[in-house]
């Protein structure tokens, strides 16, 4: 791996951190947690840790193939895309996700904030 691809990648750790069928949180200083599920057919996926109805903790539902059962109200979340199944409507944001060498990455421009300025520019200042 390049120091410009580690610089890219976020490793969250090893693999065998999340048991099937389960998922993990990951706190984000200045950002939205994070919900790492692992399926039980192996795929790992990354998603925003709320529910696109009223922001229920989808870390802590049900792992179907590979969607979520919401524990708030059962919607079921597609873990792929984020997206509301049948007929309800709304979208998790999902942050990509690879594993390499038996650890899990995330995309870091997805997990980190991006920087914000505390101070209002100069010129900002003077208007
Ligand atoms: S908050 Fe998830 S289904 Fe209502």
């Amino acid at each position: 791996m390049t120091q410009a691809t580690v610089g890219k990648w976020l490793d969250i750790g090893p693999v065998v951190q999340i048991g099937p069928g389960s998922a993990r949180t990951l706190p984000v200083e200045g950002g939205e947690e994070i919900a790492v599920f692992h399926t039980m057919r192996g795929k790992f996926y990354a998603l925003v840790n709320k529910c696109p109805h009223r922001q229920g903790p989808l870390s802590q539902g049900i792992i179907h193939g590979d969607t979520v059962s919401c524990p708030l109200h059962n919607w079921r979340i597609s873990l792929q895309s984020g997206e509301a199944q049948g007929e309800d409507e709304g979208c998790t944001p999902t942050i990509p996700l690879k594993l390499d060498a038996g650890r899990i990455f995330l995309l870091r421009e997805a997990v980190v904030p991006q920087f914000m300025p505390s101070q209002p520019s100069s010129a900002a200042q003077s208007a």
